[in-house]
C-alpha cells in the first residue's frame, strides 16, 4: 500500500472479514490448554464475535478462527443446540459426542471469573431428537429475547467488560501518543478493577473519581447498548491491530511500528522477509525468540530465573541482596519479564559497577545469554528527584534474554519434554547503591500507574518529590555551613518502603495492593 494512502486510512473502511479476524491479533498467553473454543458467528454478528474472541484470548482462552478437529467447545448466541447441529451439518461436519455446544452465557461467566466455569444445564444447548446423534444434556429454557437481555446485563454487571474496554482505549491512545487520554482511560480501568460493587447504571459512577467526561460517555454506551462502538471499531481497526502486533516484538517501539504501518506492512512475516528493512540487534533477538517472548512468563518460570540470578550474583558478591520486583512482587501470576533489584551493603563502587558485567559474562560462557544490553549508571548523589512522573532512573541495569532450561522449572516433566527443552525469558537486572534500595524497590515494584499516582501525590499533596532514587522535601532546607551561610536540600532517608510511606504521611500499601 502506498504510504500516503496508509496514513489516510479510515477505520470505517471495510476489509475482508476473514483477514481482519485472523491475521493481526497479537498472540496472548494460553492459560487453559484443555479447551479450544470456536465462536459461531451465525445470529451473533461478526463484530460481536470478534469482540468476544479478543476478550476470551486476552483472558487466556484458546479461540480458533476456523472450525477444526481441535475444537472442543462451540459457543453460540441465540441458537438452540439443533440450530448449531444444523449449521454443522451444513458445513459437512459430524459433531462428536464430546463436542460441547454452549450458550454464550457460559463464555461470559468464564470471562467474569477469569477462568473456565463449570458447564451446567443452563449453559448447554438443547439438541432436539431430529438431530439425535447427540445426547441432550438436559432441559433448558429457550427465551431468546429475555435471555439476550440477561446476557447483556451479565455483561455489564461485574464491570469486567468496562475495564477491558478502557484497557483497549488506553492502549490505542498510547499508540497514538495521546498521553492525556491514555492516562484518563488507564485510571478508569484501574478504578473499575478496584470497585467493590458492580456498575449497573450510570448513577453508580457518581462520586467515583476518574469516571467523568469521556469515560462516562463510554460507560453510558456500554450500559445502554451492551458494548462500546469505539472499542468495537478499534478491534477491527487496521492501525490498532498493526501497532499491537508490531509492538509485541521486543525492541519495536511506537516509532518503528508507525514506520512499518505507513510502509503498508500488516503482518510480522512480511516485515521479517522484507529486504529493504534493517533491524536493530534488539529487534533481531525479538524476532528470533518471538514465540517464547509473547507467551508470558509464569510464576514457576520466574522462580526458576530467580534461583539462576541469586546463584550468579552471590558467586561474585556474597553479601548482595537480590529482590524480585515488578509484577511478580505484586503477586501477578504471569508477566512479560522478570525484574530484579540487586544491592550490596559492603561492595566498593568498583565492585558494584562490575557485578552485572561479571554475571552476564558468566551466563554467556554457560551459553545461557541470548541477548544483553548494559546501561551504565548515571547516578549522582544529592541530585534532585525528577519532576516528571515517568522519568527513567539513573541506576546501572541490563535488559536480557536468558535461556531457561525446562528442567529448572519442572524436573518431573523434563524427561517427557518435547521440542528445544528451553524457553527464552526476558529479564531486567537493576543494581542500586545500598542507601537507595528502599526507593529503588518501591520504584521497580510498580505498577507504573501506582508509581505515577504516588509521585503525583508526593508533589501536589506533600510538596515533596519522589523518584526511584530519593525523596526530597521542598518545604525544608537545612543550614550546612555557619559562615558563609549555605542552605542544603533535605533528603528524607529511608531504610524500607514502610518508611517512605510514613514520610509521605500514608499508610503502608502492600505490593499486592499496588496493581491498580
Ligand atoms: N520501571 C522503572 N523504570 C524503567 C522500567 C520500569 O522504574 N525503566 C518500573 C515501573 O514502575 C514498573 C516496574 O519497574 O512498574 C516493572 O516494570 P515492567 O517489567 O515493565 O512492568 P511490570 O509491572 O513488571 O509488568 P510485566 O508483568 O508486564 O513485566
Ligand atoms: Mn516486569
Ligand atoms: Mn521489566
Amino acid at each position: 500500500m502506498d504510504p500516503e494512502q496508509a496514513a489516510h486510512w479510515s477505520p470505517r473502511k471495510k476489509r475482508p472479514r476473514q483477514r481482519s479476524a485472523s491475521v493481526a491479533s497479537a498472540p496472548h498467553d494460553i492459560r487453559f490448554q484443555d479447551l479450544v473454543l470456536f465462536i459461531l458467528e451465525k445470529k451473533m454478528g461478526s463484530t460481536r464475535r470478534a469482540f468476544l474472541m479478543e476478550l476470551a484470548r486476552r483472558k487466556g482462552f484458546r479461540v480458533e478462527n476456523e472450525l477444526s478437529d481441535s475444537v472442543t467447545h462451540i459457543v453460540a448466541e441465540n441458537n438452540s443446540g439443533s440450530d448449531v447441529m444444523k449449521w454443522l451439518q451444513g458445513q459437512n461436519i459430524q459433531a462428536s459426542s464430546e463436542l460441547e455446544l454452549l450458550d454464550v452465557s457460559w463464555l461470559i461467566e468464564c470471562m467474569g471469573a477469569g477462568k473456565p466455569v463449570e458447564m451446567t444445564g443452563r449453559h448447554q444447548l438443547v439438541v432436539s431428537d431430529v438431530h439425535g446423534s447427540r445426547q441432550n444434556p438436559g432441559p433448558k429454557p429457550v427465551r431468546k429475547i429475555a435471555k439476550l437481555e440477561g446476557v447483556w446485563r451479565t455483561f455489564c454487571l461485574p464491570g469486567f467488560i468496562l475495564q477491558d474496554a478502557f484497557d483497549i482505549l488506553a492502549e490505542n491512545c498510547e499508540f497514538r501518543e495521546n498521553e492525556a487520554s491514555c492516562v484518563e482511560f488507564m485510571r478508569a480501568a484501574s478504578v473499575l478493577k478496584s470497585l467493590p460493587f458492580p456498575i449497573i447504571s450510570v448513577k453508580d459512577t457518581e462520586g467515583i473519581p476518574w469516571l467523568g467526561g469521556k469515560v462516562k460517555c463510554v460507560i453510558e454506551e456500554i450500559i445502554e447498548d451492551g458494548e462500546s462502538s469505539e472499542v468495537k471499531a478499534l478491534l477491527n481497526d487496521e492501525r490498532y491491530k498493526s501497532f499491537k502486533l508490531f509492538t509485541s516484538v521486543f525492541g519495536v517501539g511506537l516509532k518503528t511500528a508507525e514506520r512499518w504501518f505507513r510502509m503498508g506492512f500488516r503482518t510480522l512475516s512480511t516485515v521479517k522477509l522484507d529486504k529493504s528493512l534493517t533491524f536493530t540487534r534488539m529487534q533481531k533477538a525479538g524476532f528470533l525468540h518471538y514465540e517464547d517472548l509473547v507467551s508470558c512468563v509464569t510464576r514457576a518460570e520466574a522462580e526458576a530465573v530467580s534461583v539462576l540470578v541469586q546463584q550468579a550474583v552471590v558467586a561474585f558478591l556474597p553479601d548482595a541482596l537480590v529482590s524480585m520486583t515488578g509484577g511478580f512482587r505484586r503477586g501477578k501470576k504471569i508477566g512479560h519479564d522478570v525484574d530484579f533489584l540487586i544491592t550490596s551493603p559492603e561492595a566498593t563502587e568498583e565492585e558494584e559497577q562490575q557485578l552485572l558485567h561479571k554475571v552476564t559474562n558468566f551466563w554467556e560462557q554457560k551459553g545461557l545469554l541470548l541477548y544483553c544490553d548494559h546501561v551504565e549508571s548515571t547516578f549522582e548523589k544529592c541530585k534532585l528527584p525528577s519532576r516528571k512522573v515517568d522519568a527513567l532512573d539513573h541506576f546501572q541495569k541490563c535488559f536480557l534474554i536468558l535461556k531457561l532450561y525446562r528442567e529448572r522449572v519442572d524436573s518431573v516433566k523434563s524427561s517427557q519434554q518435547e521440542g528445544k527443552g528451553w524457553k527464552a525469558i526476558r529479564v531486567d537486572l537493576v543494581m542500586c547503591p545500598y542507601e537507595c534500595r528502599a526507593f529503588a524497590l518501591l520504584g521497580w515494584t510498580g505498577s507504573r500507574q501506582f508509581e505515577r499516582d504516588l509521585r503525583r501525590y508526593a508533589t501536589h499533596e506533600r510538596k515533596m518529590r519522589l523518584d526511584n532514587h530519593a525523596l526530597y522535601d521542598k518545604t525544608k532546607v537545612k543550614v550546612v555551613f555557619f559562615f558563609p551561610l549555605k542552605l542544603a536540600r533535605v533528603f528524607l532517608k529511608a531504610e524500607s518502603e514502610e518508611e517512605i510511606f510514613a514520610h509521605l504521611g500514608l499508610e503502608y500499601i502492600e505490593p499486592l495492593e499496588r496493581n491498580a
